[in-house]
């Protein structure tokens, strides 16, 4: 979540090619969170900001015979979710839209629910939940999954990794004074299973690291990407109680 200049992004693109999601989560997950949400119209209008390639969309599209605006700055991934929603058989209620969540101009009070797994962090989690609220209809929904701290005593070999790539990360506690603050209900929060961060994201990727290192064997640039990757997976395989991704469901009120 640090800073990369373009080589690096156009190689991070190549790492992340072609897994099934782009962060940790799975349709039980996101399932799960919109059932939390209660007498919403028959064809919801549902915004999802940072879709990636559409996993937790075409589940949404599934789930809610709503119509869905998907959001993301990576056009390939936008391709990719329109490949799947025509084979799930929902790509007429799905629209891409290559943009910014940095720069967004919705008209005022359109959206339903507004959905973001893994992605409020782009715009920062208060920030994100703040510049949304324009868009939400009164009573509207905000679903967002953000990763958090989950324990107090936090281990130093995680706290320093996540100073560096994730300094703004907080408690579950501080997320919902955030959410409080702001005006928002909270209707319901829970933590991500574990096993939503190997089955979609980290067993795949960890596979994709080590066919890259054979790819690349004598590129530095690469090996350093390959290596922080590395760190990361391993840092979720010894520390995975102390911090994780968190769902937060909320209500405009
Ligand atoms: C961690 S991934 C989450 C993807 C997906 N929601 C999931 O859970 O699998 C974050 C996504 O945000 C997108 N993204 C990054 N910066 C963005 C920006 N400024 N505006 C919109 N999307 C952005 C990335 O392309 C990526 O698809």
């Amino acid at each position: 979540m640090s800073r990369i200049n373009s080589k690096e992004l156009e190689i991070l693109f190549e790492i992340f090619e072609n897994l099934p999601r782009e962060g940790p989560g799975d349709s039980e997950s996101t399932r799960k969170a919109y059932s939390l949400l209660k007498n919403l119209p028959f064809n919801p209008k549902i915004l999802d900001l940072g879709c990636g390639s559409g996993a937790q969309t075409v589940e949404l599209a599934k789930i809610s015979e709503g119509n869905i605006q998907a959001l993301d700055i990576n056009q390939e991934f936008l391709d990719r979710l329109n490949k799947k929603a025509k084979k799930e058989g929902v790509f007429e209620r799905i629209t891409t839209i290559k943009s910014s969540m940095l720069s967004m101009d919705f008209e005022d009070n359109i959206f339903d629910i507004i959905w973001a797994e893994g992605s409020i962090y782009i715009i920062g989690f208060e920030k994100g939940l703040k510049e949304i609220k324009q868009f939400l209809k009164p009573k509207g929904y905000v679903v967002v999954s953000e990763l958090s701290w989950l324990r107090k005593d936090r281990p130093e070999e995680a706290r320093n990794f996540f100073q560096a790539e994730y300094p703004a990360m907080q408690s579950i506690k501080q997320n919902i004074e955030v959410i409080d603050s702001l005006g928002y209900l909270l209707i319901n929060h829970f933590i991500l299973p574990k096993s939503a961060w190997w089955e979609n994201y980290y067993i795949p990727l960890e596979k994709r690291v080590k066919f890259l290192r054979k790819k690349y064997e004598k590129a530095s640039e690469i090996n350093k990407l390959l290596d922080s990757t590395q760190k990361e997976i391993d840092l979720f395989r010894k520390y995975s109680d102390y911090y994780g991704y968190v769902f937060y469901i909320m209500q405009n009120k």
